[in-house]
């Protein structure tokens, strides 16, 4: 059987972020589960238009939508900005629709009280886009599983936390990819 593509979509694009960081250690918790493939998906390499500002030809667009396609499922990195997800996140959600629909999720988020606000905002829009987001999520706090607000250095308990997501987000995965060719 083919294998499932996961996409690891980074949700920041400020200088500085933190949100790679998070991803690559997301991804190689991931790779130790061979089912799938992985593939981090930055926001920022695709230029996105504000929504609705651009044509729906902007290169940009044309990409993100044939990358998302590609994917059978999806872990959202999310940090909260001002207790919801980032504009940049949200603006590449409004950018594409028939791509997330009847796919599966998960939620890595930080923050100060482990990104909770911002991936339940989150959760919500997935909905609308009718990506079925599972019940285990990561949370990781600013404060301690990162130094001085820059080096992120998780508590090893998160592991098992992403492990638990991942394998929830195959087996729905797996199930919707049957249900798309339906
Ligand atoms: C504009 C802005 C707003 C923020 N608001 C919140 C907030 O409401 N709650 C919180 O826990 N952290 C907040 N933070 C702290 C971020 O969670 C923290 O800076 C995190 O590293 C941001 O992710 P990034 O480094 O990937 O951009 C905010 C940061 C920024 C830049």
């Amino acid at each position: 059987m083919e294998k499932l593509n996961i996409g690891i979509i980074l949700g920041s694009t400020r200088q500085g972020r933190l949100s790679p960081q998070v991803g690559k250690w997301v991804k190689e918790i991931c790779q130790q589960h061979k089912d799938a493939n992985y593939e981090i998906l930055d926001i920022a390499d695709y230029n996105l238009p504000f929504f609705g500002t651009g044509t729906e030809k902007e290169e940009g667009i044309i990409a993100w939508k044939k990358k998302l396609s590609s994917m059978d499922g999806f872990i959202f990195i999310v940090q909260e900005y001002n207790h919801s997800l980032t504009g940049a996140l949200k603006n590449a959600l409004d950018s594409a629709y028939e791509e997330w629909n009847d796919k599966a999720a998960g939620i890595v988020s930080y923050g100060s009280t482990g990104g909770a606000r911002a991936a339940e905002h989150l959760r919500g829009i997935l909905g609308e886009l009718s990506i079925a987001t599972v019940r285990a999520h990561p949370t990781l706090s600013i404060f301690t599983d990162f130094t001085e607000f820059k080096v992120f250095k998780p508590a090893d308990i998160h592991i098992n936390y992403v492990t638990t997501m991942l394998s929830q987000i195959l087996l729905w995965s797996k199930a919707l990819k049957a249900v798309r060719k339906s």
